[in-house]
């Protein structure tokens, strides 16, 4: 797949600015651009399953980290932010059941709208609090590393991941 193809770049304008934020955010790009591959070339419902459980798993670690953060922050806007992680878990849940229970296609439109949003949430929600952190002063040193531990346990426990990674 050469630069231009690619589903989902990475720009250097969505950094939030927090390293490991920045690094989930990537992956979950990563993740999307696998899926939208075995969506074009028609992979096997096992590949897909695959990768909409790895999507599902790391966007719901990845929400709850981010909320982890902006409660240890005192963030003020916490709860208009976890309703938007709620409604985005929503949606993935349901493309996941109509995929896996009612045997219906995955569109590109989905793939389309779960790009904005990701794209969207990350330039405006997630921009937001990290100023709002930023401008408090508040050091994310002991929750980043935490973070990062977690994240590499909840990835290495899942023998699948390897899978999609390897992919
Ligand atoms: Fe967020």
């Amino acid at each position: 797949m050469s630069n231009e193809e690619v589903f989902f770049k990475w720009l250097p304008d969505y950094s939030v600015h927090i390293q490991a934020i920045d690094d989930q955010h990537k992956e979950l790009v990563n993740i999307l651009n696998r899926l939208f591959i075995a969506v074009s070339k028609r992979e096997g419902d096992s590949a897909i399953a695959g990768i909409l459980d790895a999507l599902m798993c790391y966007t719901q670690t990845h929400f709850s980290q981010e909320e982890r953060l902006m409660r240890e922050a005192k963030y003020k806007d916490l709860d208009a932010h976890i309703e938007e992680h709620r409604k985005l878990i929503e949606k993935l849940d349901s493309l996941t059941k109509k995929y896996l229970l009612e045997e219906k296609p995955i569109y590109f439109e989905m793939l389309s709208f779960l790009k904005t949003w990701l794209r969207e949430h990350i330039q405006g929600a997630d921009m937001k609090y990290s100023a709002a952190l930023r401008q408090a002063g508040f050091a994310v040193d002991d929750w980043e590393i935490e973070a990062s531990a977690e994240m590499s346990r909840m990835t290495n426990s899942k023998s699948w991941w390897k899978v999609w990674k390897a992919a």
